[in-house]
């Protein structure tokens, strides 16, 4: 073939495979406000640094039809790019190729970009939108999901791991996703279930529509699988992009830091940020804002478990990792949700070398039958086990209340916080003043001429003896007891003094989470 005929075939082949699923179904998928796999990846790289790789693989199934039914690169793009100069290595299902299904050399596809990844230490991105298993290949779909199940687990805690569900996400095709470290789910266009809602009509008689089942609401507020939340696909990309950034290429690495201009540290708004009455609520993202630079913050899992706030920050232009009680939500109460929620938070932080700071207000755990029956023991102790194995730098400020088994779990001196710090107002106890006198000076009180000024009596002596900071700061269990409008500038020093930290854990094969 001549030079000029071999170039034309390369041409041909390649137009083919810009193409996809053709006209008719790159409109359809328009048409239901959604872009393709590359417009898709268009937006999330950086402009024109997209390397395709395996453009040209295609199936190689004959039954049911699929021999007249090739397209190259069958249904999912793969390959490498930047965002914001740093690599990442992408895949993004095609859904106008025979509905982004995923069967052999698809799920290769997809392997060889994650091995890519594992050998030189980048984030996977994959962009989801697929009918799932191709029917017409049958077992090895199954395979091929497994392949990739295999290589999520693999890489968890070695590379981060991002989803984003941009379309159907169904059956066992939603473990990859769930496997990864964090996923994005775009609203009204995306669902993820493991039944759809023909299959739950007939084994359980519910009646319930897609998104209600496994919308991207459904899933950022009730069961916790997604992370995050985008209005449209414009919005999720961009989303992704700045996730990004907060993320190291790798476990071995730092997450990159912004160049800090230091100023005037002091944040007097803090000192008033308290209400007078110590069972009123406020806003833990107002004292989180004030400490973290200005606008540097992104909430993880916003919806779901509201009374605990987590999210990424910078503080001095360094990526932190926030964990608080929410006092505006449920007083802050430690729950299994929360427990959950902010324990898979700080082992991902952990697991990429971001440092840990952590705001405390928290009444203790959430009393009743539903807790205990459904497991608060263990999913409280998980959120302790994430902390207490944690090595990167652990920083704690605890703003006003720090009781009982609550004070121990969010990352207190004895579980291996590097430095804590108390408010004034804190109040370290094993409970709350008036639930303590009321259980040690039970007799007196009901002895009492006017049982309600006894307890009253009582209780301001308790309060008085523990609802402070000070008799656990005189245990060296608080390093220091700071004026709140001073915690931005403890904390970024503390951050300095812990930038070389290297702790090792025992040496084991695995512990054993209690899961
Ligand atoms: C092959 C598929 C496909 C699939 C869709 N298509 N899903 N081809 N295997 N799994 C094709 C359609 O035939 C159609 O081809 C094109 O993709 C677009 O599909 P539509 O149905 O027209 O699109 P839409 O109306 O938007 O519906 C999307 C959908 C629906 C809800 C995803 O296609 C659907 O229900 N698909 C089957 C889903 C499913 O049961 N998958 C298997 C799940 S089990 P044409 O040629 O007309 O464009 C599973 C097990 C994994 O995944 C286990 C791992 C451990």
């Amino acid at each position: 073939m001549a030079m000029k005929d071999q170039f034309d075939l390369l041409a041909t082949k390649a137009q083919q495979a810009l193409k996809g699923g053709g006209d008719d179904r790159i409109e359809a998928q328009h048409k239901k406000g959604k872009l393709t796999a590359r417009e898709r990846l268009h937006l999330l790289l950086d402009e024109g640094s997209f390397q395709e790789i395996g453009q040209l693989v295609a199936h190689r199934s004959t039954s049911f039809g699929l021999d007249k039914q090739v397209f190259l690169g069958d249904g999912v793009i793969t390959g490498h790019g930047t965002i914001n100069g740093r690599t990442v290595y992408v895949f993004s299902q095609d859904f106008t190729v025979l509905g982004g299904s995923l069967a052999e050399a698809h799920a290769a596809k997809i392997c060889r970009i994650m091995d890519l990844a594992m050998r030189n230490g980048g984030p996977v991105i994959g962009l989801n939108d697929s009918g799932g298993a191709r029917i017409q290949e049958g077992v090895v779909s199954l395979g091929g999901y497994a392949d990739i199940f295999h290589r999520n687990v693999m890489a968890s805690g070695v590379v981060p791991q991002i989803s984003a569900i941009m379309g159907p996400c169904a059956g066992g095709a939603v473990y990859s996703p769930a496997l990864t470290d964090m996923v994005l789910m775009v609203e009204g266009t995306s669902y993820m279930f493991v039944t759809g809602p023909n299959v739950v009509k007939t084994v359980t008689h519910e009646e319930v529509t897609s998104e209600e089942l496994g919308g991207a609401s459904t899933h950022a507020a009730k069961s916790g699988v997604a992370h995050f939340t985008a209005a449209n696909e414009l919005a999720a990309l961009d989303m992704l992009r700045k996730l990004v950034g907060f993320m190291p290429n790798n476990c071995e690495e730092k997450a990159p830091a912004f160049v800090y201009e230091p100023g005037d540290e002091s944040r007097p708004t803090l000192d008033s940020i308290l209400p007078e009455n110590p069972n009123q609520p406020y806003d833990i993202r107002e004292v989180m804002n004030a400490v973290i630079d200005p606008d540097s913050s992104m909430e993880v899992h916003a919806e779901y478990a509201r009374n605990m706030v987590v999210g990424f920050a910078r503080v001095a232009g360094e990526v932190v990792g926030c964990v608080a009680n929410q006092p505006a939500v449920l007083a802050g109460v430690l729950d299994i949700d929360a427990s959950i929620k902010a324990a898979r938070f700080v082992r991902f932080c952990d697991a990429f070398n971001i440092p840990l700071l952590v705001f405390v207000d928290v009444p203790g755990f959430l009393p009743g039958t539903d807790q205990e029956w459904r497991g608060i023991i263990d999913h409280g102790a998980k959120l302790l086990y994430a902390f207490s194995e944690a090595t990167v730098p652990r920083i704690t400020v605890i703003t006003r209340k720090a009781y009982g088994g609550a004070y121990d779990v969010m990352n207190s001196k004895h579980i291996g916080c590097d430095m804590n710090f108390a408010w004034p107002a804190a109040e370290i106890a094993v409970m709350g003043a008036k639930g303590a006198a009321e259980i040690i000076f039970r007799h007196e009180i009901g002895k009492a001429e006017k049982p309600a000024e006894k307890l009253a009596e009582k209780e301001n002596e308790y309060k008085e003896k523990f609802a402070n900071p000070y008799e656990a700061a005189a245990r060296g269990f608080i390093d220091e007891v700071i004026r709140p409008c001073d915690t931005r500038i403890k904390v970024i020093e503390s951050l300095r003094m812990l930038r070389n930290k290297a702790q090792k854990l025992p040496r084991k094969k695995h512990g054993n989470i209690p899961l």
